[in-house]
C-alpha cells in the first residue's frame, strides 16, 4: 500500500480541491465551521494549520488576523495554497505534521487539525504524541481545535462502502472502504473520460478508526479543558482550550 504522501502526490493531490465540491464552496463552509466553534472569540496570535492541503482553513484563518503557519507533506497542494495566498500572512511548510513544533518560536494561539487529516496518523500513540505536543506550544486560552471523521462507530456494510464522491461529465471520483479493527483501508478510484474511453486511475490508503469520546479523552489528559465536542453525520469537531493551572488561576 502507497504511503499517505505518495497518495496525494500521485492521486489524491491533483483533484483534491476539486472532490471537496471546488476552492469557493469549500473556504466557505469552512469559514462557517470555524465562526460556529467560537472563531471571533479566540485570542489572535500563531496559527499552526496540520495537514493543511490546498488552504480551506489556512486562508479563513489568516483573514480573521491569524499569522498562520502551515504543513502539509503534498508539495502541489502546497503549491495551490501558496498561488491563492496573495498579501496574508501565511508560511507554507513542506513537512511531517508531527514536527510542527520546529517551524515557529514561542506558543501558538491556535492549532487546527480539520478535514480528516487526524486519521492519517500511523497510530493512537501518533495521535496522542501529537495532542500531547499541541497542549505543550499552546499559549494560555490557546485552542486545539479537531476535525476528523468518524470510521469507528457505524461500520458500512456490503455495498453502502461504495461512496459516490462526486461526478461530472469528465471525471467520477468514489470511494471504496475496507474495514478492519483498527483502521479503514481508503480505496480511492478516479475515472477519467479520454475522448471516448474511460481511465481509471487508484490508489489506497489507511485511516485510523477514532471515535470522539477517545479523542476527547486524549485531549483533557493532555491537560487541555474540552470546549466543544460533537459528532454530526460522523464528522466529529472537538475543541480544547489551554487553561491557567488552578494553583495560579
Ligand atoms: C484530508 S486532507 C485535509 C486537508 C485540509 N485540512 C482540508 O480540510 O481540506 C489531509 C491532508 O493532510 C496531509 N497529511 C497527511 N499526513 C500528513 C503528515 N503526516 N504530515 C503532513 N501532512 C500530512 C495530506 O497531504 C493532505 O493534504
Amino acid at each position: 500500500m502507497p504511503s499517505v504522501q505518495a497518495h496525494y502526490e500521485q492521486l489524491l493531490g491533483p483533484v483534491y480541491t476539486w472532490m471537496a465540491g471546488g476552492w469557493d464552496a469549500a473556504v466557505t463552509r469552512n469559514r462557517a465551521m470555524l465562526d460556529a466553534l467560537g472563531l471571533a472569540t479566540w485570542p489572535r496570535g500563531v496559527a499552526v494549520d496540520l495537514g493543511c492541503g490546498s488552504g480551506f482553513q489556512a486562508i479563513p484563518l489568516a483573514d480573521a488576523g491569524f499569522e498562520v503557519v502551515a504543513l502539509d507533506l503534498c508539495e502541489p497542494l502546497l503549491a495551490e495554497l501558496r498561488d491563492r495566498t496573495g498579501t496574508r500572512p501565511i508560511c507554507a511548510v513542506q513537512d511531517d505534521l508531527l514536527n510542527f513544533g520546529t517551524h515557529f518560536d514561542g506558543e501558538a494561539a491556535l492549532i487546527v487539525c480539520m478535514g480528516d487529516t487526524l486519521t492519517h496518523l500511523a497510530s493512537v500513540e501518533a495521535v496522542v504524541a501529537l495532542i500531547c505536543d499541541a497542549a505543550a506550544r499552546l499559549s494560555i486560552g490557546g485552542r486545539l481545535v479537531l476535525g476528523f471523521r468518524d470510521l469507528a462507530t457505524h461500520e458500512l456494510k456490503g455495498a453502502q462502502r461504495f461512496i459516490p464522491v462526486r461526478s461530472e461529465s469528465d471525471r467520477i471520483f468514489t470511494c471504496f472502504l475496507d474495514y478492519r479493527p483498527h483502521h479503514v483501508e481508503v480505496n480511492d478510484l478516479v475515472h477519467t473520460r479520454d475522448g471516448e474511453h474511460w481511465r481509471l486511475a487508484t490508489s489506497a490508503y489507511r485511516k485510523l478508526r477514532l471515535t470522539a469520546a477517545q479523542v476527547s479523552a486524549l485531549i483533557t489528559d493532555a491537560g487541555l479543558t474540552l470546549e466543544h465536542a460533537a459528532t454530526e453525520q460522523g464528522a466529529v469537531r472537538i475543541v480544547g482550550v489551554k487553561r491557567l493551572p488552578p494553583s495560579l488561576s
